[in-house]
């Protein structure tokens, strides 16, 4: 039977990729940048609506917070999956009515949530990829754990099956929903208990999806009357354990009035409170559990959704490589990053490139900015491709066009372990394409785009094999 062989070889070979992606692979890059480029140059959309973490977008109403809304739509939407059928699981279905509107969804924060999150899609990644990261985003720089993130979700379509656990169910409809989700009981403890913690500091239980849990609190610092999980709002910790095992919680789904929707009480003490001691006494274990339990909550998706591997930072990284056709010069522009380090570690910065002909260029760079990530862990630095100004270019001789990059970075060259950083210059804009307006009617663009030759013509010529041609195209 050779079957179990070619198994065993298939799960050998998922598991041996190791090394980090060359760049470019444009999935992974997009994924990267928008993993990683928090703050500062170049960073996505999404950090700066958790920036500080109790910021609210939507009304002038008090303790809300937008990162509370984005942990608490991940953790909805994952909810319906079902290891059984393999259905349900982060893939967006929230953002559809049909599942939004369902009662174990109540409250506006998951609208709310995909006004922000759909923003930071692009052509590489979607909403649901957007979710997972938000939610991994607001835990980081909110004092939370660093989360291993994957991408490759894939936006679901339809609404899934129902299957939100909610605070009226009983012990055992909760240990059988996060069953079937994929959680064990003492997982299931551990991850109401993360999601609390994060939730606290962002957020709670409001009163009005919950009039039977949250009483109107009259408390102007707080007008949307949100009952917090612990004291210590706005800052990941393990006090939502510290203070249930005290006795002195104020979480309204312990100590709540109402007895029948206090389902962290029966939640927490399911085991008689082993779990929670546990994650009480250890503020590391805590944390490193919530990032594992995180990790695993973002990663149930659809049985036939495929993920990434876990996305790392590339040490060194071009992004926003542009080649641009102005008469016959080819401009080059563009940033490079380097990663977890600073303008005085990196000293002298330096590109070389090689051309199609043999040749090889070579300029200092240009100081353009710094970044950074995941709550001030990492620090990064950008400079642009220029010697003088990062947001200029470099003219390259359009025949000789150019082929790859490589970086010297304090006098160490950077260049992917001989392989380069490729560039393709088959094709690209002509800065001839223009925008241009009809009479106040629409205003239609005008694409010129350049494409490399490699045939010869005439035969005379090495050169000449390289000729550019144009051609138009005009879409509205
Ligand atoms: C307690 O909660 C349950 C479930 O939501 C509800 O049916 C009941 O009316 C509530 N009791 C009080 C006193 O609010
Ligand atoms: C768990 O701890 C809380 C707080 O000390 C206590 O009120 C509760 O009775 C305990 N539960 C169990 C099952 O031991
Ligand atoms: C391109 O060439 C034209 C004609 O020689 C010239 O007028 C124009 O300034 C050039 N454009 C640039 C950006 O150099
Ligand atoms: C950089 O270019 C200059 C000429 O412009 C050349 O003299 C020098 O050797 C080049 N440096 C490297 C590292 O290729």
């Amino acid at each position: 039977m050779p079957l179990p062989l070619l198994v065993a070889l298939a799960t050998y070979t998922s598991h041996a990729r190791a090394s980090p992606p060359i760049w470019p692979s444009p999935k992974l890059d997009a994924l990267e940048s928008a993993r990683f480029d928090q703050f500062g140059f170049n960073a996505g959309i999404m950090p700066g609506f958790i920036q500080p973490c109790d910021s609210f977008l939507f009304a002038d109403d008090t303790g809300r917070s937008n990162a509370a809304d984005w942990i608490r739509t991940a953790y909805h939407d994952m909810a319906t999956h079902s290891t059984t059928d393999g259905t349900g699981g982060l893939d967006a279905s929230i953002r559809l009515d049909v599942e939004m509107d369902r009662t174990e969804n109540a409250g506006d924060g998951f609208r709310n949530t995909f006004i922000i999150v759909s923003g930071a899609t692009n052509r590489y990644f979607g909403v649901a990829d957007a979710l997972a990261l938000a939610a991994v985003i607001a835990i980081e720089n909110c004092g939370g754990p660093e989360i291993a993130y994957r991408g490759g979700r894939i936006d679901a379509i339809e609404a899934n099956a129902p299957g939100v656990p909610e605070p009226q169910q009983d012990l055992r409809s909760h240990i059988a929903s996060f069953a079937r989700q994929g959680f064990t009981q003492t997982e299931m403890i551990s991850l109401v208990a993360c999601g609390r913690v994060s939730l606290h500091s962002f957020g709670g239980v409001q009163h009005d999806p919950f009039p039977n849990i949250v009483n109107e609190l009259n408390d102007p610092a707080n007008t949307d009357d949100v009952a917090h999980f612990d004291t210590t709002f706005v800052h990941f910790d393990n006090n939502v354990a510290t203070e249930y095992i005290s006795g002195t919680t104020q979480n309204p789904l312990v100590a709540g009035f109402n007895d029948t929707t206090n389902s962290d009480k029966r939640i927490f003490g399911s085991d008689g409170n082993v779990t929670m001691s546990s994650l009480a006494d250890s503020p590391s274990l805590f944390a490193s559990t919530c990032a594992e339990l995180f990790a695993r909550m973002i990663d149930t998706v659809p049985s036939d959704v495929q993920l990434t591997d876990v996305i790392t930072p590339l040490p060194v990284k071009p992004d926003n490589v542009e080649l641009t056709m102005v008469n016959d010069t080819i401009r080059l522009s563009g940033q490079v990053r380097l990663w977890n380090t600073d303008q005085a570690s990196a000293g002298t910065v330096g590109m070389l490139w090689d051309d199609h002909l043999g040749g090889q260029g070579n300029t200092s760079l240009a100081f353009a900015g710094t970044a950074s990530s995941t709550g001030g862990k990492y620090n990064s630095v950008w400079y642009g491709f220029n010697a003088v100004n990062p947001f200029g270019f470099i003219g390259l001789d359009a025949t000789a066009g150019i082929e790859r990059l490589r970086f010297v970075v304090n006098g160490k060259l950077e260049d992917q372990e001989g392989v380069g950083f490729e560039v393709q210059d088959a094709y690209m804009f002509s800065l001839t394409s223009c925008l241009y307006s009809l009479n106040g009617g629409e205003d239609p663009l005008r694409l010129d785009v350049v494409v490399r030759s490699f045939f010869p013509q005439g035969g005379t010529s090495l050169f000449r094999t390289a000729g550019i041609l144009y051609f138009r195209s005009i879409s509205a």
